[in-house]
Parts: C-alpha cells; structure tokens; sequence
C-alpha cells in the first residue's frame, strides 16, 4: 500500500494500524512543528513542564535570562528521567536523582560526583559529556511555545504561514495582548485513533446529528420548563448552536491553509451569539481602538486545526492538544486560557465551556467519543477498506493554497490527509530549513 489518501478516500488502516502509528511518530510528529506549551507555564527563572511527544520525553525550561530551552529529560548517565514531575522548579540547577549528576538550567553538564575517576576514559569524547540535549528547533509565538525534533524539515514560518492569525487573534482578545494558562488540563483518554479526533473538529455535518441527544435535549427541556422571559441559562447558550442547521454550518465556510492546517468558521461561528460581557469592549477600545477592536472580536472562527494535533478556539480561549498514545488510543488535553486585562467573566465562561463541551464529564463529548469507538469497530470490517471524505471535492482539488469554501466541505480534512501522507512516503525527503 503506497497510496493511503486517494483524493476522496482515506484508507482504514490509518486508524488502526500499529505499525503505521509508530511510522508517524517518526515521519509526521517529528517533522512537523508540534506544540508543546504555553510559556505562562513557567513564568519564573528555573521552572519547568514536561511533556511527551513523539515518544520523546521533554521538559521546557525558563532560563535566568528570560529565554525557554526545551531539553530531551534523559540522563546522559543511564538515562534516568531528569525532571518526572509535569511541572515544578528546578531551582539553581538540575540534578539527576541517581547518581547526582548535576545540569544547568540549559542543560549542561556541571558536575559529576567523584569526577577523578573519569580521569582517564576520556570523558569529554563521549555524549554524556555534552549533557541534556536541546531538541533540533524550538520557537516560541507570542507564548506558544513549539518544537520541531527533527534536525531537517520546514521553517516555522513556512510550516505555519498564515495560520498563526488564528494564534494572533486569541493572543490579542486580551486588552493587554497577553495570555495566561489557568489551572491544569483535562484529561480525556479515548479508545480511538487521534486521527479521528482531529478529522472531528472540522466536521460540521455531524453536530445536529450526534449531539441531538445532548444538546437538543438541553434547549427542549429550557423551552418547556424555563422562564422564557429570563435570559437563557449560560449551558444553554453555549449548547444551542450546536444544533444549528445544515445552512447555517454552510454559510460558516471552512479556510484551509497550506501543510495541512485550517479552520471553520470563517464568516460566521457557532460562537458569534455569545452575549457581550459588561466592560469588556470598553477595555477592548481603550487598548486597540474603535476599528481594530471591532475587527478583531468580529473575527468568530471556530475550531483550528493546526497540523497535525493542535486544535485551538480563539474566541471561548480553550485549546487542545491530541496526544496519541497508540494506534488505538489518545488522550485529549484541553487547556483554558484568561485574557489578561479582561473582565473575569470572561475566564467564568471559558471554565464552563471547557467542563461542558470538553471534560471527561462533559455531556457533548460523550456523543462524539462514542462515534469513535463506534467506528474503531466498525472499520474492522472487510466490506470496505475506505474511509469517505469526498463532500464537495472539486475535480483537481490541490492542497498547497489558501482558500475557503462551504463550511459543510471535506476539504480541511483532504487537506490534514494530504499532507500526512506526504510526509509518511517511503521516499519522503525531509526539505532542508
Ligand atoms: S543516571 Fe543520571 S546520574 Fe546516573
Ligand atoms: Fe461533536
């Protein structure tokens, strides 16, 4: 099988196959820019998070001058993980909890105790000497911090191109342009492959069906026991437009982006309605001005997906990482953000939205985790090998362009599936920076 994407189709075995999922580990995750955190994660000199990506065990560390090393959290010694806990400080400098070989906050090597007794092997020929390794190329985006580990593949900039307005518009619904992390992810394993959640995010034919059950039934049960004359409960404004229309999903249109990012919600989003927040568009002005104020809280999109496993929604500021874990099984983390400077209802509607939309306890995600499963069990079935993502192809279609169509359009995730594809061919030359 060399052709797992054929322009309408993908192949079932993308979801389930093992020895596929480690290829991409190697192949896409390596390659790509992935994002690793959120720079408000370690705002103090010697704090640190860690994390795993492609297998590889990492830990960013903020340096005394203000900068993030993002290091491979091995042991040049025997390998021991350096920092184990996800967050912590380091203090004045690293040391390996079994046999105190010591690090600076970037990694060097500082001391070994005994260190005469290296005398004569010539310590400094061997890799232990050069210490905890720096991954290949780090770049931190107004606070996203990203890594490429792989010493050859695209530029940042050329990875990402356009994309980052995504980024820049959650970056700048903060009156003071900055953002914060709060608290810890959530965590939500599913039995599925991660390919499945990302092809998700831009499904927009699926919500009014799936979700009928969730969030129909909430907005039926408000219109006939709630106090019409009242404002809707906030779980019912952030439920409702998830049973919004085929058309109203259309007009929204999807954006994609070259190297197989893209987003819906271009015109319009199912989080346009939200009601205005008391102050917040006087503070809004006051820092950017009547104009681009309104432009850039006019700018709705929805969920972005930035290849191959980030998915960030600006405008309710909750992003989600999709971690595989096999073939068979990803966790979602889903992180929340307050915009400095902004009322805090703000941050009070970004925590309910996070624990209903995405929480292991939330009552829309179990609609949608069960259709993953549902489909990891049905794809073993021998009457077709292919996975369907033909709506609205356009003979000819190429990925390798800005454009926007039908919010109700496949060609996001043609777009995701191309560009895995590129990167796990046999002959897949990585291009130099
Ligand atoms: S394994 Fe780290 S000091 Fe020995
Ligand atoms: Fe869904």
């Amino acid at each position: 099988m060399d052709n797992y994407f054929n322009g309408r189709e993908v192949h079932k075995s993308l979801f389930l196959d093992q020895q596929l999922f480690e290829q991409e580990q190697q192949r896409v995750f390596a390659a790509s820019w992935c994002y690793l955190g959120h720079d408000s994660l370690i705002p103090e000199t010697g704090d640190y998070f860690t994390a795993t990506l492609a297998a590889q065990p990492l830990a960013m560390v903020r340096q005394k001058n203000g900068d993030i090393v993002v290091l491979h959290n091995r042991c040049p010694h025997k390998g021991v993980k350096v920092l184990a806990e996800a967050r912590g400080n380091v203090g004045r400098f690293m040391r390996c909890p079994y046999h105190a070989w010591t690090f600076k906050t970037d990694g060097e090597l500082l001391s070994i105790p005994v260190k005469k007794e290296y005398d004569d092997c010539d310590l400094s020929s061997c890799s232990a000497h050069k210490g905890m390794q720096p991954v290949a190329a780090v770049r931190n985006y107004r606070g996203f911090v990203f890594v490429r580990l792989s010493e050859t593949g695209m530029g940042f900039d050329e990875f990402f191109g356009e994309s980052l307005s995504t980024l820049d518009n959650m970056v700048m619904r903060s009156p003071q342009g900055k953002l914060r992390v709060v608290g810890q992810p959530l965590l939500h394993k599913h039995r599925c492959n991660w390919k499945m959640v990302v092809d998700n995010q831009t499904d927009t034919c699926h919500p009014m069906i799936a979700h009928e059950s969730s969030a129909g039934e909430a907005i039926r049960l408000w219109k006939e026991t709630g106090d019409q004359s009242q404002p809707a409960p906030m779980a019912v404004e952030l439920f409702s437009p998830f049973m919004a229309s085929y058309e109203f999903f259309a007009g929204m249109g999807i954006r994609v982006w070259p190297n197989g990012h893209g987003h819906t919600g271009v015109s319009n989003s199912i989080h346009k309605a939200y009601t205005g927040i008391p102050g917040y568009w006087e503070l809004m002005v006051e820092s950017y001005g009547e104009d681009q104020a309104r432009a850039i809280l006019d700018d709705t999109r929805h969920n972005t997906v930035y290849f191959p496993n980030l998915m960030v929604k600006g405008p309710i500021q909750t992003l989600r990482v999709i971690r595989p874990v096999s073939a068979q099984e990803t966790i979602v983390e889903s992180w929340i953000f307050e915009l400095q400077g902004a009322p805090v209802q703000l941050l009070e509607r970004t925590v309910q939205y996070n624990n209903l939309i995405n929480s292991p306890c939330s009552m829309v995600a179990h609609d949608d985790v069960e259709m993953y499963e549902r489909a990891m069990e049905g794809l073993h079935s021998d009457a077709n090998e292919w996975v369907n993502v033909a709506r609205l192809f356009e003979p000819g279609e190429t990925y390798d362009q800005t454009r926007v169509v039908s919010g109700t359009s496949e060609l996001a995730m043609r777009n995701f599936y191309d560009n895995w594809q590129n990167l796990m061919r046999d002959d897949h030359a990585p291009r130099s920076n």
